[in-house]
């Protein structure tokens, strides 16, 4: 197994909530370190541009405007297969079927407002990694 980095988001309904520690302790629980962080409060562009590839979903208009409603913080999550682990610790999209002890079932609202993000893949990683942060800003 290889060390990964893995783009992170916690959701506006969870900064709303100050979930972001609870949240945090998860992931390093789990094993995985925080090696960048920043709160930021993206525009609807910034957000659209971010989920361009669910542009054709019908949930599309919703889930940005959900994303630009409030304050998110986007981290970059490092270790062990992290990609997978980081999805392990989120649970299910929909947070009815998320297994117990994962973060969508203590804390997410619904499957829209459902507490964090997670990148899915490699290439996907890096490309929202590098969306969000320089390679000055990961500090592993
Ligand atoms: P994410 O990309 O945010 O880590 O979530 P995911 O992989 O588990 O789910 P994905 O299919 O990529 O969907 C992205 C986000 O869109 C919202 N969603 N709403 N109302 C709906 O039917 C619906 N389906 C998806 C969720 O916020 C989901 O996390
Ligand atoms: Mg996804």
């Amino acid at each position: 197994m290889a060390t990964e980095r893995t783009l992170s988001i916690i959701k506006p309904d969870a900064t709303r909530r100050n979930l972001t520690g609870k949240i945090n302790a998860k992931f390093e629980d789990a094993g995985l370190r925080i090696v960048a962080q920043k709160r930021l409060h993206l525009s609807t562009a910034q957000a659209g541009k971010f989920y361009e590839v669910h542009k054709d979903r019908p949930f599309y208009g919703e889930l940005v405007d959900f994303m630009a409603s409030e304050p998110v913080v986007v981290q970059v999550l490092e270790g062990e297969n992290a990609i997978a682990k980081n999805r392990e610790v989120m649970g299910a999209t929909n947070p009815a079927n998320a297994d117990e002890g994962t973060i969508r079932k203590e804390f997410a609202l619904s499957m829209g407002e459902n507490s964090v993000h997670g990148s899915d893949a490699p290439e996907t990683a890096a490309e929202e990694i590098a969306y969000f942060f320089s390679g000055l800003e990961l500090v592993g």
